[in-house]
């Protein structure tokens, strides 16, 4: 029934999937499962089969599915108003526990994707310095707008080219895409070119060529060639953002940048995405500043209260310890299934959230990333799915534990990763 589902969805929905992201064709190409709804660590397909998740749905879910406490709060919401095009209370304590719990966010600006965060984050770059260049990393992800849908030119080429069909040429070549963890080649951007560099963005972890975080001091010294640079320094910390503690990544890696891209997990599971940071740069934006940038459900009362209730909840609760100690059960039992099985793996693992790379090579950039086997990975993909263990359907996404996994779905994964990697001889 769920490829009956799938066949109406390709009928009207361009490749069947509202997000390529959620395709299997990365993973052998078999129609992706239709899912009827979330229950804390699981996910329940149209035909009622239980699969323990581990996409999180890309990142935002990290007290599981469902939660009683933000349901209600998404419930009380709706029934106040689910949109007011004004300001509304919601929104602005979210953006007083955000300013309060990350580092350096003076002032912030919600969105309601982590695309128009970055894009907003980029534009305002330009407009506070007055430049046009932006650097940025292969491999990571900064949503689908044009002017982050580039990279590393080929050859000879100083520009990037564009990852996408549609993206003109007058866009790419104002966006320089570097290695990311290589200190020299950064240093050489923006000796070539720092006068018109705008911003370096980066993940600080990068979670979008798998879990791959950055090397000691690669991030101290991105912040100190930016400064003489006078370029800023942006994190996209949409993914990073309250997954490994309650705050940004930044402040756990001891850098701070100028601004910072948030989405996903402040919404609470609702659209949210936020930009802001330096006060002084915050001054630009409209009606403050020159900057434009606006939004109909930007700060909506859904996503506010959403995100409000789950921060609220992480605080409190403080999950973090538990959930980094059951995906670094997680890592060991992987690691140790895949040595008695001679099956040469690399485990990435940052907190919560982790990628088995199919390889023995470190991997710490998006070559190293690309070299690990696309194929094991396919097969390791369905037949973990086949024991109802739900995987990002891409080797470059990561697995997440949440708050609502206990040790009963670690020792199930496990022993489907062990069943898993006595049918998968390389
Ligand atoms: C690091 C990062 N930045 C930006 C985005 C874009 O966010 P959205 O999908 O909400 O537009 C993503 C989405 O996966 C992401 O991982």
């Amino acid at each position: 029934m769920t490829s009956t589902w799938f066949d109406r969805a390709k009928a009207v929905i361009a490749g069947g999937v509202n997000s390529p992201a959620r395709s299997f064709r990365s993973v052998g190409g078999d129609p992706p499962i239709v899912m009827a709804r979330g229950e804390g660590a699981y996910m329940i397909d149209v035909e009622g089969r239980r699969y323990i998740d581990y996409l999180a749905a890309f990142g935002p879910v990290i007290l599981g599915h469902a939660h009683p406490e933000v349901t209600k709060a998404i419930q009380e919401a709706s029934a106040e108003a689910t949109i007011l095009g004004t300001p509304v209370p919601n929104e602005i304590r979210l953006a007083e526990v955000l300013v309060e719990a990350i580092e350096g966010l003076d002032m912030v600006r919600l969105t309601t994707t982590g695309t128009e965060a970055v894009m907003s984050a980029i534009r305002l770059a330009r407009a506070f310095t007055g430049r046009s260049l932006v650097i940025k990393f292969e491999g990571t992800y900064h949503g689908h707008s044009d002017g982050v849908l580039v990279k590393a030119g080929s050859g000879a080429s100083t520009v990037g080219t564009a990852d996408s069909l549609g993206v003109p040429s007058g866009v790419t070549q104002d966006v320089i895409s570097l290695p990311f963890n290589n200190v020299a080649r950064l240093k050489e951007a923006l000796h070539r070119w720092g006068d018109n560099v705008a911003c370096v963005l980066t993940e600080p972890v990068v979670g979008n060529m798998g879990i791959v975080p950055p090397a000691p001091g690669y991030l101290k010294e991105m912040r100190e060639l930016t400064h003489q640079a006078g370029a800023v320094l942006i994190f996209d910390e949409v993914i990073t953002a309250f997954r490994f503690h309650y705050g940004a990544a930044a402040s756990l890696l001891g850098v701070v940048p100028d601004l910072y891209a948030l989405g996903k997990i402040i919404g609470g599971g609702i659209p949210a995405g936020a930009y802001g940071g330096r006060r002084d740069i915050m001054q630009y934006v409209a009606p403050l500043g020159g900057m434009f940038q606006a939004g109909t459900w930007a700060g909506n009362p859904l996503s506010s209260a959403a995100g409000l209730k789950t921060l609220e909840v992480l605080r409190k609760e403080n999950p973090y310890a538990r959930m980094e100690q059951l995906a670094q059960n997680l890592e060991i039992g992987i690691t140790e299934s895949a040595n008695r099985h001679e099956i040469p793996i690399t485990i990435n693992r940052v907190g919560s959230g982790f990628t088995v790379f199919f390889g023995s090579e470190q991997v710490t950039d998006y070559d190293s990333a690309n070299r690990a086997s696309k194929d094991l990975f396919g097969r390791f993909h369905q037949l973990m799915l086949e024991q109802g263990i739900y995987l990002a359907p891409s080797r470059f996404e990561a697995w997440f534990v949440s708050a609502a996994h206990q040790e009963m779905e670690i020792d199930q994964t496990l022993d489907a990763v062990q069943k898993s990697f006595s049918r998968l001889r390389p």
